[in-house]
């Protein structure tokens, strides 16, 4: 027969141990000890489901092995073995997180019902909290399934701006390190890994409006007319709409729908002003303004990296955030990027 549980059994009296062994021996494997020091020796967590200990012992009380006892297993059932005049005892020995105790001589059955009763408790504790590991697991697993989803998705969309306009491409991965690494120089870089990748790879997205722009404007060699202009300022609406279905993206869609304004609020699509431009908004169109400067264009040649920053500089509280221009010039200065 299968034994239920395995009980700890510290009583200073042999018969008392043989008759506890003689009543449970069937149903549990029995462990007897004459003194709590032998069992704190040997003890380590969950060897024994519970523990029947007697109160009155020499060297180490029944109550002081109920705090060792205790304190080495938090999940270990106690109940105490109380003999003639420590009845008062037992009863503080609940305070101490016994869960019961039984009188010696003992009622054989309200014994077993009281340890029958603890040990199911305890199993049923025991199946709830693997539930709840399993289920904790299962819960990482499908994190990390629908992080890799996520991924994938973000992945497909920049190889569709890719296949748009290879300048949009190698320009929308330089804007999302430019914009990261001033993000990093502003000290306001204090997001978690995982945001931080959001971050890029959602600045690497900037422009994916421009998909839904004809392919005859964006690449446009000459001046760009009214008409043409308006068609191009509608990108950072079309991105932010492609993006918007994507829930994770929710708050990081600012960086595309609103990479365009300008901080005295003369941008567009949403003419919107100072700090009212969103924070990561205003990193990435200082970043998308120095890396387009710094690269050649259909209707002019690059710009050298010195007259890029002047013009930072220049276009500081007019185009861009002053404080975030004086950051990002710093920390452009101070490094070999675009010489
Ligand atoms: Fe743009």
């Amino acid at each position: 027969m299968n034994k239920q549980g395995k009980i700890l059994i510290v009583d200073d009296e042999l018969g008392v141990r043989e008759s506890l062994k003689f009543i449970l021996k069937d149903k549990y494997d029995i462990f007897p000890f004459d003194s709590g020091k032998e069992v704190i020796s040997s003890f380590s967590p969950g060897a024994y489901d519970l523990a029947l200990l007697d109160i009155k012992m020499p060297e180490m009380t029944g109550i002081e092995l109920l705090k060792r006892l205790k304190n080495l297993d938090p999940e270990i059932i106690v109940i105490m073995v109380t003999g003639h005049g420590t009845l008062e005892t037992a009863q503080a020995a609940i305070n101490l997180g016994a869960s019961g105790y039984v009188s010696k001589p003992f009622d054989r059955h309200e014994l077993e019902k009281m340890i029958e009763e603890n040990i199911q408790k305890k199993k049923r504790r025991e199946e709830e909290r693997l539930k709840l590991v399993s289920l904790e697991e299962a819960k990482k697993q499908l994190d990390s399934e629908v992080r890799k989803a996520y991924s994938a998705t973000l992945e497909s969309l920049i190889i569709a701006v890719n296949a748009k306009d290879s300048y949009t491409s190698s320009h929308s991965q330089e804007v999302a390190m430019l914009a990261t690494w001033i993000l990093e120089a502003s000290g306001e870089m204090r997001n978690s890994g995982e945001e931080k990748a959001i971050l890029r790879y959602v600045a690497s997205l900037h422009d994916i409006g421009k998909i839904g722009i004809k392919e005859n404007i964006l690449k446009k060699p000459g001046s760009l007319n009214s008409q043409e202009w308006e068609e191009i300022k509608r990108h950072p609406i079309i991105g932010a709409e492609i993006l918007g279905p994507i829930d994770f993206l929710r708050g990081y869609i600012c960086i595309v729908r609103n990479h365009h304004e300008r901080f005295d609020g003369t941008g567009y699509p949403d003419g919107l002003k100072g700090e009212k431009i969103p924070f990561y908004a205003r990193v990435v169109s200082i970043a998308d303004a120095f890396h387009a400067m710094c690269s050649d264009r259909p209707y002019r040649k690059s710009l050298l990296k010195e007259r890029a920053l002047e013009i930072l500089k220049q276009e500081k509280g007019k185009q861009f955030d002053p404080a975030l221009v004086d950051i990002a010039v710093k920390a452009l200065e101070d490094s070999d990027l675009y010489l």
